[in-house]
């Protein structure tokens, strides 16, 4: 049975690794292009809330053009944010559940919300998303998969660090049950030390999958004005679905 977020060692011993697992220089072209649909919003957009931002790898770059508030579940990858990105307000909380009691001109999520494995898990998110955003705001949503564009799937990747640190992973996505609203993937990681010392670590993560017509009328319930988009990427086989609420002014 898979972890939840919070027990997940990914997330946890393991985060240090993640700048070697999904280095920050692979973002640039997503944060750009999200940086654009963030900028569709009917106030000028300066303060953007990223809920769920991990190592910051996103905000590493998106840091250029707003003041970026950061949440996350996990204490380990803020840390790990806040070293690449010590410029940027980190926050711990749950995206389900937090109420920083302050609005953004724009609110990101991105492939933490792979993460709402249930309908209500996400209308919970989607509801935090709506709370923060300010009248004429937008929030921008990247899961990596709709039930639309899901496939089955196996990649492999890693780096080596400048201190002598190395990964190299394996990561399986398969679908046990296409009925329900979550797919599963099998990440196999090497990770090598500066000693030069090799730890293998698998862990299972279970991940939601929503259909394009759930994530609209999930938004529209929430109350923002829906919209979905198709990626624009030079890197993935399969560009991702990504869904866009615009708050009315009114
Ligand atoms: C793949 S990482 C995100 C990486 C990020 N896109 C970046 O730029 O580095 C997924 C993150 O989602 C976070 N997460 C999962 N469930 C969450 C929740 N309910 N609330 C806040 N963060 C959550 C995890 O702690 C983890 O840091």
């Amino acid at each position: 049975m898979p972890d939840t977020p919070t027990t997940l060692r990914f997330y946890g011993d393991l985060a240090v690794w993640w700048p070697l697992i999904s280095p920050p220089q692979e973002y640039a072209e997503e944060a750009a292009f999200v940086a654009a649909l963030v900028q569709s919003a009917s106030i000028p957009v300066r303060q953007v809330l990223e809920l769920g931002s991990g190592g910051g790898h996103n905000a590493a770059h998106l840091k250029a053009s707003f003041a970026m508030t950061l949440l996350d579940l996990s204490a380990p990858m803020l840390d790990v944010s806040r070293r690449l990105n010590p410029e940027c307000d980190h926050q711990l909380g749950d995206m389900r559940t937090v109420r920083l009691g302050r609005t953004f001109d724009a609110v990101f999520i991105h492939d933490a919300i792979d993460y709402m494995t249930t309908e209500t898990d996400l209308r919970a998110a989607v509801e935090t998303a709506f709370v923060h955003c300010r009248p004429g705001g937008v929030a921008v949503f990247v899961p990596d998969a709709t039930t639309e564009t899901f496939e089955e799937a196996s990649d492999h990747g890693g780096n080596d660090g400048t201190d002598g640190r190395g990964v190299r992973y394996l990561e399986w996505t398969w679908d046990p049950d296409p009925h329900d609203s979550w797919s599963l993937t099998e990440y196999a990681f090497l990770l090598r030390d500066t000693d030069g010392a090799v730890q293998v670590v698998h862990e299972t993560h279970r991940t939601g999958l929503f259909g394009r017509i759930d994530w609209l009328r999930i938004l529209a319930g929430a109350g923002f004005d829906p919209m979905a988009a198709t990626e624009a990427t030079t890197e993935d086989p399969t560009p991702r679905e990504l869904f866009v609420g615009h708050r009315p002014v009114t």
